[in-house]
């Protein structure tokens, strides 16, 4: 198959020997060393690069980028920041002038972040930086630098990308000619119906939307994935509908798209989502592939379960829709049949009493040890729905029945989720692993629930919040 997209501002055409080369790997074989390779898995950002489509630049991590994902895109590294004379881009001048780097192995992936950032016109710095790791310099000059170059003018070279008609870059059709060295070429549909079609004929095939999660079975399993089809072309399934009752999300609308919309009718998801992952990921990583998965610590679906969400799940021609929570139906097991795919997500219109507690061991870029999510409506002082799920209690993302039932029909008071806590012992029996303990996990839980009626009676409590 062969691949095409703009590197540094000029067209590459690229035959692909495998889809599932990474973009860092290719890039670092093509002698554009700059861009680094420190954890391969996404959590350090010395491998990050800028990706522009006609969604904007945004930063990503190339260790978890697959080629085929940059067909008909603009990939710009470090080697393209400076401009084409060797001049330097502001903040590169700015990390120069405020001594911004040492030993310099994180710097290419600050200046991907800190320029597509520049472009972008952001200075959210501690949000766009989440996902750059630096070991030696510290923090205060490589912010100090930020800051410097914010007013700058955007270079022109970096603005080209923005201009170009993504259209004239060939992305190599929706199937590519000819089976490379015994594996089946990638598919890369462009609409929904052609990626039901295909994947009813080839149900054994790995199903690759941002890829982050997916890219580690490679990098890190060494496994190999025969027959592949990416989900990042086809932009029926990154749309987000209103419809008279509700919203229905696609299940390729990306975290960092979600958290955006959902800052208006659902500002505690939007809250909660700011502590997914990293910039980087969140550009990448979809919010199908955060349920698809079904891992029990992922960070969606306690959210999504909490508010009452729906799954439209698509096999052929027929789709049929269920109550989220029915998805997960045991560890790693999903209610999902040979060739059918998850295509929507649909939320109410809005959920005011959901609030969203995420435990990890760092704010940032980090899974949760656990993750409580209460949605709680009131007739008078008498609670009259609960919905309550929880992620990294048991071997799915389940809803707390046991509790829910507690609550259901009794006084909204402290003392009425204290009489209710131990409910949460019938719900769960979590486990220990590196994360927490299966002690530490249920406190946590219990904890989480008498936080959300101090929140609702008036103490002030976020997710976003850090307590020394
Ligand atoms: C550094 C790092 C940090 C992370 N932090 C977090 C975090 O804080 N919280 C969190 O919840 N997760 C986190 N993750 C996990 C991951 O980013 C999420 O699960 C993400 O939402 C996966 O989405 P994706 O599009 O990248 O999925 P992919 O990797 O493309 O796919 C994941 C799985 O879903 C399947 N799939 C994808 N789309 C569909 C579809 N439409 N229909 C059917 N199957 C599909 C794939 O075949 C695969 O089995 C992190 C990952 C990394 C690498
Ligand atoms: S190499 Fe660490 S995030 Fe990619
Ligand atoms: S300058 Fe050494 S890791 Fe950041």
């Amino acid at each position: 198959m062969e691949i095409a997209f703009l590197l540094n501002g000029e067209t590459r055409r690229v035959r692909l020997e495998s889809p599932l080369t990474s973009v860092l790997d290719w890039l670092r074989a093509e002698g554009l060393t700059g861009t680094k390779e420190g954890c391969n898995e996404g959590d350090c950002g010395a491998c990050t690069v800028i990706v522009t489509d006609d969604a904007g630049p945004r930063a990503v991590n190339a260790c978890l980028m697959m080629l085929p994902q940059l067909a008909g895109k603009a990939l710009r590294t470090v080697e393209g920041i400076a401009g084409p004379q060797g001049q330097l881009h502001p903040v590169q001048q700015a990390m120069v002038d405020h001594h911004g780097s040492q030993c310099g192995f994180c710097t290419p992936g600050f200046i991907a972040s800190l320029a597509a950032a520049h472009t972008n016109r952001r200075s959210d710095y501690d949000d766009l930086l989440a996902g750059n790791l630096c070991r030696c310099t510290g923090y205060a000059p490589i912010l100090r630098a930020a800051e410097a170059a914010a007013e700058a003018p955007v270079p022109d070279w970096m603005q080209s990308d923005l201009a170009f008609d993504f259209a004239q870059i060939s992305s190599g059709g929706e199937r590519a000619a000819g089976p490379e060295g015994g594996r089946q070429p990638p598919f890369l549909p462009q609409t929904t119906d052609a990626l039901a079609e295909w994947y009813l004929a080839h149900p054994a095939a790995t199903l690759i939307a941002g890829g982050t999660d997916v890219a580690l079975w490679v990098t890190k399993q060494l496994r190999d994935l025969p027959e592949v089809a990416f989900l990042s072309h086809c932009d029926e399934l990154a749309q987000i509908r209103e419809t008279a009752q509700a919203y229905e999300i696609g299940a390729g609308v990306t975290i960092a798209r979600l958290r955006a919309w959902a800052e208006g009718p659902h500002p505690a998801l939007a809250d909660l989502l700011r502590r997914f992952a990293s910039e980087q990921v969140r550009h990448v990583a979809t919010i199908g592939g955060n349920i698809a998965n079904g891992s029990p610590i992922g960070d969606g679906p306690p959210a999504l379960i909490a508010m009452g969400s729906r799954l439209t799940l698509r096999r052929g021609a027929t789709r049929r829709t269920i109550a989220l929570e029915d998805f997960f139906l045991d560890y790693r097991k999903q209610d999902r049949a040979p060739g059918e795919f998850v295509e929507s997500v649909t939320l109410p219109k809005t959920a005011p009493d959901l609030a969203c507690y995420k435990l990890s061991k760092r704010f940032d870029q980090d899974i949760s040890s656990v993750c409580g999510c209460f949605n709680i409506t009131l007739k008078g002082s008498i609670i009259e729905t609960a919905r309550i799920a929880f992620g990294g209690m048991a071997g799915v993302p389940k809803r707390a029945v046991a509790l829910e039932a507690a609550l259901l029909g009794q006084p909204f008071t402290e003392a009425t989720f204290a009489a209710a806590l131990p409910a949460l012992g019938r719900d769960f029996t979590p486990l220990s692993d590196m994360r927490a303990s299966a002690a530490y996990r249920m406190n946590a839980a219990q904890a989480m629930a008498l936080r959300y009626i101090r929140a609702r009676t008036g103490e002030v409590v976020s997710v976003l919040e850090v307590l020394a």
